[in-house]
């Protein structure tokens, strides 16, 4: 079989980026160019901004993308693409884009839903292994997903709310940490003890999550103290904060790894760049002789390569877009 070239475009958030990967395994080259300098001042993405700096890079970006991978675009197999979930004008950029440069080189367009590129930003570290169970854990999401095969996706349980990583972020805020709040957070709680009393959200038998209401026992606690006039030990109150979302995530997880009877487990999507969730997770699978992957901690957040990779195999499994294709702020994975 000749080797196949997928040309991965992802603009769904704060990140424009390009990547090309072979046969779904090999990373080529990948440039992101990451927005995160233009939104901290505002405290969080602002989504008129982050149109316009997509349409401003773009463009330079795929040129930065070919050059390093020393490929030309009649090289290229097939253009894969976020079309969503995710901010309406950002995705809008990358599937013009992608549709563009589908009917110029008269390439196949193959639309690819963000959350399954997370999932296989693993296949570049090691092959999926089936069944498996895939905790996503990012700024917008928190599933658990059940996976017999290449692109079926179970969900068992999602988050009622707020996202973990949009927790961590809004946490950070009233901490007076700078966007995005997560590495921030993750940095102050090795510093730190749990000596605040937080409450564990939707400890119940389901799969589902719930992030708001510990977001605002925390909000609610700086406030109190702040009215006090005490202080605020930012380190500590991080540290408990990042035990109760690894407690909530962990239980859950092993749970549904246990009643599904799998023995292979990856994590996806922004949040799982935090090293204290993986080495929780790992001593927990470890003792449970579970096989796991972790993503690339570069590709644990936005990029294109984790496009690419899914869409090799959506590529693979006949799905196509053609120029009527359009973004979607939110789709259900399938
Ligand atoms: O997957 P991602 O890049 O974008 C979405 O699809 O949402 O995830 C971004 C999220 C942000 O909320 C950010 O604060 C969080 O991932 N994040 C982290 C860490 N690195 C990024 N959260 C906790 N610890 C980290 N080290
Ligand atoms: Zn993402």
């Amino acid at each position: 079989m000749n080797d196949i070239y997928i040309l991965g475009i992802e603009s769904s958030c704060d990140e424009t980026s390009f990547s090309i990967v072979k046969n779904g395994i090999e990373e080529i080259s990948t440039v992101i160019s990451s927005q995160i300098d233009i939104h901290k001042k505002y405290g969080g993405v602002v989504p008129e901004i982050a149109s316009r700096a997509h349409i401003k890079n773009i463009t330079f970006v795929l040129e930065e993308c070919l050059t390093k991978a020393n490929l030309q675009m009649d090289d290229i197999t097939a253009i894969a693409v976020t079309y969503g979930p995710g901010l309406i004008g950002s995705l809008l950029v990358g599937v013009e884009c992608a549709k563009t440069l589908a009917f110029l080189y008269n390439k196949p367009l193959v639309p690819v839903h963000h959350i399954s590129g997370h999932i296989y930003a693993n296949n570049l570290v090691k092959r999926l292994e089936f069944p498996l169970i895939a905790l996503v854990i990012s700024g917008g999401h928190t599933e658990l997903i059940y996976m017999e095969k290449d692109y079926s996706f179970k969900k068992l349980g999602e988050t009622l709310d707020d996202a973990v990583g949009e927790c961590y972020d809004k946490v950070a805020k009233v901490l007076e940490l700078e966007y995005p709040g997560g590495p921030k957070i993750e940095k102050l709680a090795s510093l730190g003890k749990p000596t605040y009393d937080l409450p564990i959200p939707l400890n119940d038998n389901s799969y589902n999550f719930s992030f708001s209401g510990l977001k605002s026992a925390v909000i609610n606690l700086v406030h109190n103290e702040k009215q006090r006039g005490n202080v605020i030990n930012k380190e500590n109150l991080a540290v408990s904060f990042q035990e109760v979302v690894i407690k909530t995530l962990t239980k859950k997880t092993m749970r549904a790894i246990s009643e599904y009877k799998v023995k292979n487990f990856i994590l996806a999507g922004g949040v799982s760049a935090n090293a204290t969730i993986r080495k929780s997770f790992q001593e927990l699978l470890e003792k449970e002789k579970i096989n796991y992957t972790f993503p690339s901690i570069k590709y644990s957040t936005d990029n294109a390569a984790m496009i690419a990779a899914s869409g090799y195999y959506a590529y693979l499994l006949g799905r196509r877009a053609d120029l009527t294709l359009n973004a979607k702020a939110t789709d259900e994975l399938n």
